[in-house]
């Protein structure tokens, strides 16, 4: 278990609560739909669409899902329900807005007490969210609790790298360079992100990975999200500048 703060260290920014105000929510839907530039679109997409896989049928839950943009296309897909769940109200806002007149539903609630009766999912996936959280055993075991037997989940979020270190950037141009440091000493960590300051959760690659097998999920796929060329649209300086670290993390596990 990762604990928060360190004793005299400010409280915790909790992640749903973050994206409720205005200038984060409206700063980072942008950042996330800007195509070529977001770093969503050429690194993580990629990998979490390429694991997948067929979802004809299944009941999907969406751990942190955010406007949920995803959703129609899932159900455009034939998956048999989706239901969104977020912490923040705006987003939660959002969430309804884009599910509006599909069959895809949003509540919000925290991940950290979301829990559903034994079965009700056959593939839970969660984009960019966890690293918000501070334990995720508990997280992980309703989880697997709440899915179908043979039931999949799969997650990204920020890459351990990432997570571990901020380095201030000097200037305002894109970042062309990185710090990983204190990479084994886990926990809270206060991030300035999207303009204002929040709590992420750093762990390291193995405790993900560990994370998921003492849920007692069978790893499947760990991917890195290496940058793929053909979503920038001729912008080699920018594939580039994408192939240098990796921002994100994928793991997939099926339950056993
Ligand atoms: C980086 S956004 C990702 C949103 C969406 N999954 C996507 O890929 O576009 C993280 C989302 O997780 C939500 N979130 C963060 N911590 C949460 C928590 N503890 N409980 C519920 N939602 C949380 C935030 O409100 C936000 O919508």
């Amino acid at each position: 278990m990762i604990t928060s703060n360190a004793p005299g260290e400010p409280d915790p920014v909790r992640g749903g609560s973050f994206y409720d105000a205005p200038h984060v929510l409206e700063r980072y839907l942008r950042h996330r739909h800007s195509g070529v530039r977001s770093p969503n679109h050429v690194m993580e997409e990629p990998a979490f669409l390429d694991e997948l896989g067929p979802v004809a049928g299944l009941r999907v839950l969406d751990l942190g899902c955010g406007d949920a943009a995803i959703g129609p296309p899932l159900l455009a897909a034939g998956c048999r329900g989706y239901l969104g769940i977020d912490g923040s109200t705006e987003m939660t806002r959002a969430a309804a807005a884009t599910l509006r007149g599909t069959p895809g539903r949003v509540e919000r609630r925290d991940i950290e007490t979301f829990s559903a009766p034994p079965h009700t999912f056959d593939l839970v996936i969660s984009r960019l969210a966890l690293h918000y959280v501070a334990d995720l055993d508990p997280v992980l075991a309703a989880c697997r609790r709440s899915l179908s037997p043979g039931g999949r989940l799969l997650i990204t979020v920020v890459h351990p790298v990432i997570t571990s270190h901020e380095a201030p950037q000097a200037t305002k141009e894109a970042r062309t360079d990185w710090v990983v440091d204190d990479y084994f000493s886990t926990g809270a960590r206060r991030r300035d992100w999207m303009g204002d300051t929040v709590t992420w959760y750093h762990r390291t690659v193995e405790d993900y990975v560990t994370a998921l097998t003492r849920a007692r999920f069978a790893v499947t796929a760990l991917r890195e999200c290496a940058p793929r060329s053909d979503r920038f649209d001729g912008d080699t300086a920018e594939f580039a500048r994408r192939a240098r670290v990796p921002l994100f993390l994928l793991l997939a596990g099926s339950r056993t």
